[in-house]
């Protein structure tokens, strides 16, 4: 009969049984995240902040929208993100990895439509699947996936139109559906519907929620319009004039879709509105 206490080491008997493990609640996704970040642009005659420094992080899936003064550094933000320039100081992160340069997983739309007027609807929006080693997919493949985008954003009847038959809010359409089509991680938004009128912008504004909802895209918009912010922000960080740095920032607790001319995104605008006031009432005070 075999020794039991010989067999068994004496470090398994002493120690308990494990307790078992407790998994903690998972935390959301940090995807970007800005660290000190600042610029500051340095000509032959002067040096001027445009961004002081500031942090910031948006999670996966979230819609930040940037609301400020004109000149308050935006723009420059964005570029920041999109990787277009160098923060002054501090650091940028997408999922953990440093943001250095432009990448297709960070794409911007700009306020100028940017297609290119001698590929027709369906080649432009094609032309976003394109990376610096050439086409991702195969032809077919690269159609069959700018086509889901235009029936997205209700153009699919126009693919084989040129840029120049396109109206002011159908050349926006089609410049948000190439940027959307690479599927990037963030989607960069500078000022996109500025000169359309009230009820192309209402419309766009639908398809963009739409977007959100079925994508779960991770947004970074700018705009001057509080209304726009409202309607289109999970949460609105209001900008102090320049150096901009971060004066508020509003979560917009409204369900999608959003009417941009409903009551409540009205209420959520004059906040916003207001905080904007107060940076002037704090210049001017009575
Ligand atoms: N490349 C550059 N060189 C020098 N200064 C710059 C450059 N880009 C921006 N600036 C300055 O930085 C400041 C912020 O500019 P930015 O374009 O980011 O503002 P913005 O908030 O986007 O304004 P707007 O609402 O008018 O578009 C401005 O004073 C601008 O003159
Ligand atoms: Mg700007």
């Amino acid at each position: 009969m075999p020794n039991v206490d010989l067999m068994d080491p004496p470090a398994a008997r002493e120690t308990p049984a494990p307790e078992p493990e407790v998994s903690p609640a998972p935390l959301p996704t940090v995807k970007l995240r800005l660290a000190n970040v600042s610029k500051t642009y340095q000509s032959a005659t002067q040096t001027g902040e445009a961004l002081a420094p500031l942090d910031m992080e948006v999670e996966e899936g979230e819609c930040v929208v940037i609301f400020g003064p004109s000149g308050c550094g935006k723009s420059t933000l964005l570029n920041l993100i999109a990787g277009f320039e160098p923060p002054t100081t501090g650091e940028i992160t997408l999922g953990g990895k440093p943001v250095t340069k432009p990448g297709s997983d960070r794409l911007m739309m700009f306020q100028e439509h940017a297609l290119f007027p001698w590929l027709n609807v369906i080649r432009n929006v094609m032309y976003g699947l394109k990376n610096e080693r050439g086409f991702r997919f195969r032809p077919w493949k690269q159609r069959e996936a700018a086509r889901s985008w235009l029936e997205l954003m209700h153009m699919e009847e126009f693919e084989t139109a040129l840029v120049h038959e396109l109206s002011g809010g159908m050349k926006q359409r089609i410049a948000l559906a190439r940027a959307l089509a690479p599927d990037p991680k963030v989607l960069l938004i500078d000022e996109p519907f500025p000169a359309l009128d009230a009820l192309t912008k209402t419309k766009l504004y639908g398809d963009l929620q739409e977007i959100l909802v079925r994508t779960k895209k991770t947004i970074i918009s700018v705009t001057h319009d509080p209304r726009e912010a409202a309607c289109l922000g999970d949460r609105v960080v209001i900008f102090t004039p320049r150096p901009g740095k971060i004066q508020r920032e509003i979560r917009v607790d409204l369900p999608r879709p959003r009417d941009i001319n409903a009551a409540e995104v009205g209420e959520y605008a004059a906040q916003i509105m207001a905080e904007l006031e107060s940076q002037s009432d704090e210049k001017h005070p009575d």
